[in-house]
């Protein structure tokens, strides 16, 4: 009864959108299939072993009574079973596993795309090179083809981790680390920084959304372009807010004067479904709290708090909720 009900709980924590055991791409299915044939190899071995167990305590009871064992008697047991085999698995588990992690490396894949990932504490921002084109923790790309993805840290070592699409990829300040991903089919995973990188490592996940590629390359045109205009008196003075307040000192907002790059890029804030590295949505009531008030939902990160008259806030919001 117990073992079924572990069992239920061990397949359970197979599914989802984080899991290494629901491959959506070529790299996590090499990783998934290495996983599953050491899962096999090793529950064999560990059957065999108990079986020589019960074997050994039955024999050696026998044995006790018959007067013990002889003084040469299991040498050769011991050679072949402590040496031959051990080496024989293990020289299967190194073949097995360099000819199938042998897709994973950057230099045996041709990418559609390169897109560039810079970790922060405790964020991710997202480049797309080509197009000039910056979001932050929510990468799009292209389903069905081979993207590179190049990966540094502005800040400590972190570590890109997206299971179902592959292995990790440490980012690392003053390197660039390299992983292929290939997406079989449209649709969303969910990725986490896997290196402890600070108090709010557990709040730096991010999303890879995978597209068909006309409609990736629609999004990709969209978020190549400089930001919205304000459409009304509110947004516009909601602009007014943002570049006499301290928003303007950490974030770009490309095609106006905002261009650092301490905080997430908001050209397109307004199109992510998620703020603060997956942590809270992206409504206009989240945002508020996430303005005035961000070391409550995430104690420690490098976003200070604005205080704001509810008048200006209101224009803010107005402003922001128009960059999509
Ligand atoms: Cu970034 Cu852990």
């Amino acid at each position: 009864m117990a073992g079924i009900a572990a069992g239920a709980l061990l397949v359970a924590g197979c599914g989802g959108a984080q899991s290494a055991l629901d491959p959506h791409g070529t790299g996590a299915r090499d990783i998934a299939r290495i996983w599953w044939f050491m899962l096999a190899l090793s529950s064999v071995i560990f059957v065999i072993v108990l079986a020589l167990l019960a074997v050994a305590l039955w024999h050696g009871h026998r044995e006790r009574s018959a007067g013990g064992p002889g003084p040469h008697e299991g040498l050769a047991f011991v050679v072949i079973g402590g040496g031959l085999v051990p080496l024989l698995v293990l020289a299967v588990l190194v073949v097995v596993m360099a000819t199938g992690l042998r897709g994973l490396s950057a230099s045996t894949a041709d990418p559609a795309l390169r897109i560039e990932v810079v970790a922060h504490d405790w964020w991710w921002e997202i480049r797309y090179p080509d197009r000039g084109a910056i979001t932050a923790n929510i990468m799009h790309l292209p389903a069905g083809q081979d993207v590179e993805i190049v990966g540094t840290s502005d800040d400590v070592i972190h570590s890109l981790w997206a299971p179902p699409l592959g292995g990790k990829i440490d980012l690392i300040p003053g390197r660039t680390n390299t992983v292929v991903w290939h997406v079989d089919s449209p649709g969303t995973v969910r990725g986490q920084c896997a290196e402890f990188c600070g108090v709010q490592h557990a709040r730096m996940a991010f999303e890879v959304v995978a597209q068909p590629p006309a409609e990736f390359n629609a999004w990709l045109a969209e978020q190549a372009q400089g930001a919205a205009e304000p459409s009304d008196d509110l947004a516009r003075r909601g602009r007014d807010v943002f570049f006499s307040s301290s928003c303007v000192s950490c974030h770009a907002i490309r095609g106006t004067a905002a261009d650092r790059n301490e905080g997430p890029d908001l050209t397109h804030l307004a199109a992510r479904p998620s703020l603060a590295a997956l942590t809270i949505p992206n409504d206009r009531s989240h945002l508020a709290t996430w303005i005035t008030a961000p070391q409550t939902v995430k104690p420690g990160g490098n976003m200070p708090p604005t205080s704001l008259s509810s008048d200006d806030l209101a224009a803010l919001l107005a402003y922001l909720g128009g960059l999509k």
